[in-house]
This record gives structure tokens, sequence and C-alpha cells, in this order.
């Protein structure tokens, strides 16, 4: 079987340390279930004084276009004996990078970090085989200033997200239009009031956008609509079985106020977690998968586990994601799927 050899984005290093190779292996893995065959002998190795993630394969041009989309993919190549061959990289990228790259704010889950967990979600979910040709739906019900709502933009999806604080909102609009005028990309995009029971209960952005004149000639526009509630309070405001996956970045909580007993951590982001998966869950089309990443510094592995377990969501083993972000945030990945 040839031998491959796949260079990584110098940013895995920054955001991951030391520690972006095993990420990038551990990502590789999950992609196997939709390659046409298993990559085997995956591993490193320094090449010319650089370091490749290697694997062997018998990779077809679908192939390649799956693994173009791996988080921390720059450059494939087919190792020639001791030369290596460029195998051009075909990812999914419906509009220019910076949709990604240009925001930046407190709080932001990285990007790249985003693109790994919505990527192991999609993988997980009944979706998989259709990454690349259809349009999913993408939930992220702590959306932030959008980091999953640009990466499934940029995915070529629909995109669904629930943010509380009504600032988040704003910036993401204001940013979302300034992006796609400066673009010149046909788009509409109105923030408007939602009532519940005559009253005024949240507030709704909604988005379309055609990534060209043909497409939005032929009506192929992708919609984005983000809901500003709160996530453990969503009766009503959307669809129940409207996302393929669900993907979200729980508060990263502090190691202070109310501790518990389980060893003196916070039980913050578990109590959202408790009062949001049911909802969460609803969310979902049956078959679909649903991608955590959380502080393991304010809340276990198992605990976290069993909330999803009690809300009849099946856990994908844990293959070994946690890594360190800084000196308070030690983050790992949960994902689990709804039955089919
Ligand atoms: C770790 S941040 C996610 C950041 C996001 N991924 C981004 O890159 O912008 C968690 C988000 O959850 C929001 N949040 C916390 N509790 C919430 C709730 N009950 N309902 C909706 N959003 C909530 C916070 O306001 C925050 O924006």
């Amino acid at each position: 079987m040839p031998g491959y050899a796949l260079l990584l984005a110098p940013s895995a290093n920054r955001v991951y340390a030391d520690q972006a190779g095993r990420l990038a292996r551990a990502e590789l893995a999950a992609f196997s279930s939709v390659l046409s065959t298993e990559p085997a002998d995956i591993g490193s190795a320094r090449i010319g004084g650089v370091e490749y993630l290697t694997f062997r394969s018998e990779l077809t041009e679908r192939d390649v276009a799956y693994l173009s989309n791996l988080s921390a993919a720059y450059a494939l190549f087919e190792r020639v004996g001791e030369l290596l061959r460029p195998v051009e990289l075909t990812p999914l990228a419906r509009y220019d990078s910076d949709l990604i790259t240009i925001p930046k704010y407190a709080g932001k889950t990285n990007e790249q970090f985003t693109k790994l967990l919505l990527n192991l979600t999609v993988l997980a979910s009944a979706a998989a085989n259709r990454m690349l040709d259809r349009k999913l739906t993408v939930a992220d019900p702590l959306c932030g200033r959008g980091t999953t709502l640009n990466q499934a933009l940029m995915y070529g999806y629909d995109a669904i997200g629930v943010e509380i604080d009504g600032k988040d909102v704003e910036a993401y609009k204001a940013f979302l239009q300034t992006w796609l005028k400066r673009k010149r990309l046909k788009h509409t995009a109105e923030l408007v009031p939602v009532r519940r029971q005559g009253r005024r209960a949240a507030r709704r952005l909604e988005v379309t956008v055609a990534a060209s004149v043909d497409d939005h000639r032929a009506g192929a526009v992708q919609k984005l609509t983000v809901v500003q509630a709160d996530t453990t309070q969503l009766d009503g405001l959307l669809r129940a079985r409207c996302a393929d996956v669900l993907v979200a970045d729980l508060p990263y909580g502090v190691a202070h106020g109310s501790h518990d007993d389980q060893g003196g951590l916070s039980r913050r982001p578990l109590e959202l977690l408790e009062r949001a998966v049911p909802q969460w869950v609803s969310l979902l089309r049956p078959g679909g998968a649903l991608g955590l990443s959380w502080n393991l510094k304010v809340a276990r592995r198992e605990l976290a586990e069993d909330i999803l377990l009690a809300n009849g969501l099946a856990i994908v083993p844990d293959a070994g994601l946690a890594h360190r972000v800084d000196q308070g945030i030690e983050r790992d990945v949960v994902v689990a799927r709804k039955p089919g």
C-alpha cells in the first residue's frame, strides 16, 4: 500500500503545542469510517527535518477530498522512495478563509479546534457519508460569536445558533454583514423580535447567503439562524429534529464558588448540561450526533457522559483528545449519537 505524509498547518502547534500530532492522528482515525480503505500504520516521521503525520492507504480521489478537510491539514504528499509527491488537496471551502480567521475576541473557541470538533461529530453521525455532497444542518446551542456557524457556512451547510448574550449576537451580525458586503456576496440579514404568547421572548438573526451569482439565481442559498435565548428554554423557538449535528464548546467555568463533593470541582457546566441536553437531543434528527468540549478542570468526563447516556445517546469511544489549553483549562471532547 502506498505511504502518505501529511504536513500539519503551523498553527496546529500554536493551538495544541506538542500535542498537535496526537490530535491529528486521532482525527485521521475518525475519518477511517468514510474512506475506501482504512489507513494503516498511522504514525509520525521526521522528513528533511520536518515532522509529518504518516500513514499507508489506497487513497481514491474521494478519499483525498475527505482528508482535505482534516482540521490541521496543510499539504499532503505520497511517499515515493525517498521523495514526496504532492497530492492536491480539495477542501470544502465555499468562501475565503478570512470568514473564519478574521474574528478575534475574548472567549472565542479556537477555529481549528472548532473544525476538529465539527468533523468528529459529523463523522459520528448518520450524515457522515453525505459530508461532501449534501447541505447538512449544524447547530451550535452555545454559539458565542459564531465560530462553529462560520465553519458550517464554509462547508456549504446551513447553521443554527443559540446564544444568551445579546451583545454577542449583535457583534456576530455586524461582523457577518460587513464581511458579506465586502465580499460582494448576495445576502439578507435581519435581527427580529420573536414573540411567545404575545410577549417578546427572544430575538432571531436570520441570514441567507449565496456563494455566487449563479447560486443566487438558482436559489441555492445557505440559511443561518441565531436565536438569542437561554439554551435550556428553547420550547417553541426551534423546530424539533432540525439538525444533523450539534456542536458546542461549554462555558469553561472557574474552579471557585459552588464546589461540590466531586474532588472540589465546580458543577456549573454540568448543571447547564443537565438542563440543556434534553432540549438539544430533540433538535437532532435520528442518527444525529452531538459533540461537546469542556474544561476537565471543572467537570469530570464520566459525569458529562452520564448526562448524555441518561438522555438516550450512545457515547462514541473516547479517542483520547484531552489536551492542555492554558494553566486553567484542560479541554476534553465527548461525541455521542442519537439512535437512528
Ligand atoms: C465557551 S463560549 C462559546 C464560544 C463560541 N464557540 C465562539 O467561538 O464564539 C460559551 C458560550 O455559551 C453562552 N452561554 C452560556 N450559558 C448559556 C445559556 N444558558 N444559553 C445560551 N447561551 C449560553 C455564553 O454566553 C458563551 O458565549
